[in-house]
């Protein structure tokens, strides 16, 4: 159902992910191909989000994650962490409108009070004003590690206990899934990364456990809809078997 007059278009293949997370790699890559500083990859970079979140909420997926900067990119040099900042910041401005009026709720994972009050001002304005929203989660990953966030979760538990909340038999997968920031997000069906890289970089380890993996050597600024179309097909076209049997009628149809 849309009730804000955007047109969804299916894609080819369904089913179609319920949570798609994005390893959006290679911006300093495609500036170096063409000569360019850094800092423009990560503006154009930051043009492929604009463009990926709106074929997200058009091919109606009910949520993606995209990763923006880890907890380590902070040990880049200062003037390369000041920009992607900058481009933070602008695009919570530029897009705000368009996400409110399109039904898509913000959210955040990291470690936010890291983040330059320029940034997380704006940014804990429009969670809250598109807190209502129901078309599509966001979710963006910022100054986020997944070893970070996992510590963080096991910290809240052993915290809860020692205040006598929690007892060692109620730590259940469930209670440390629910600390963990995406707890409120659909399972995660799919995690892409681009720029040919094949690792996680501390992305996601717990809530991807299950997930299919997509990677493709589209460096970052070069991500488009037919891309991204592109790994939904190959995600519509696994079998996931959760450590169970193959489907006897995926198998009988594979021959
Ligand atoms: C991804 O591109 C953007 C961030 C990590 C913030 P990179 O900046 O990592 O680009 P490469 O990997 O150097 O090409
Ligand atoms: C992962 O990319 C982080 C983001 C995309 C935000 P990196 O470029 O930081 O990861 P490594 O250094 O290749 O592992
Ligand atoms: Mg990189």
């Amino acid at each position: 159902v849309v009730s804000s007059g955007v047109e969804v278009t299916m894609p080819a293949v369904p089913p179609l992910p319920r949570h798609v997370a994005i390893i959006m790699d290679g911006n300093g890559r495609w500036a170096a191909e063409r000569g360019l500083p850094r800092a423009e990859g990560h503006r154009r970079g930051a043009e492929a989000v604009r463009r990926v979140v709106r074929a997200a909420r058009e091919l109606g997926l009910p949520a993606l994650t995209l990763y923006a900067f880890s907890a380590q990119n902070w040990g880049r040099p200062r003037g390369e962490v000041a920009h992607l900042m900058r481009l933070l910041a602008a695009f919570v401005a530029d897009e705000r409108a368009e996400l409110l009026a399109r039904g898509i709720r913000l959210v955040t994972i990291g470690d936010l009070g890291s983040l330059p009050r320029f940034v997380r001002a704006p940014l804990a304005a429009l969670e809250v004003a598109s807190a209502g929203n129901r078309a599509m989660t966001l979710c963006l990953a910022l100054s986020y590690g997944a070893r970070e966030a996992l510590t963080a979760a096991a910290r809240a538990l052993a915290t809860e206990a020692a205040a006598g909340r929690l007892r060692p038999g109620d730590v259940t997968e469930q209670a440390l899934a629910a600390r963990l920031g995406t707890g409120a997000l659909p399972p995660l069906d799919l995690l892409i990364r681009t720029s040919g890289e094949q690792r996680l970089s501390n992305f996601l380890l717990w809530e991807a456990a299950y997930a299919e993996l997509c990677f493709t050597p589209v460096l970052w600024p070069d991500f488009d809809r037919a891309t991204f179309e592109a790994a939904l097909a190959s995600y519509a076209g696994r079998e996931r078997r959760f450590g169970l049997l193959a489907d006897p009628r995926v198998a009988g149809a594979r021959g």
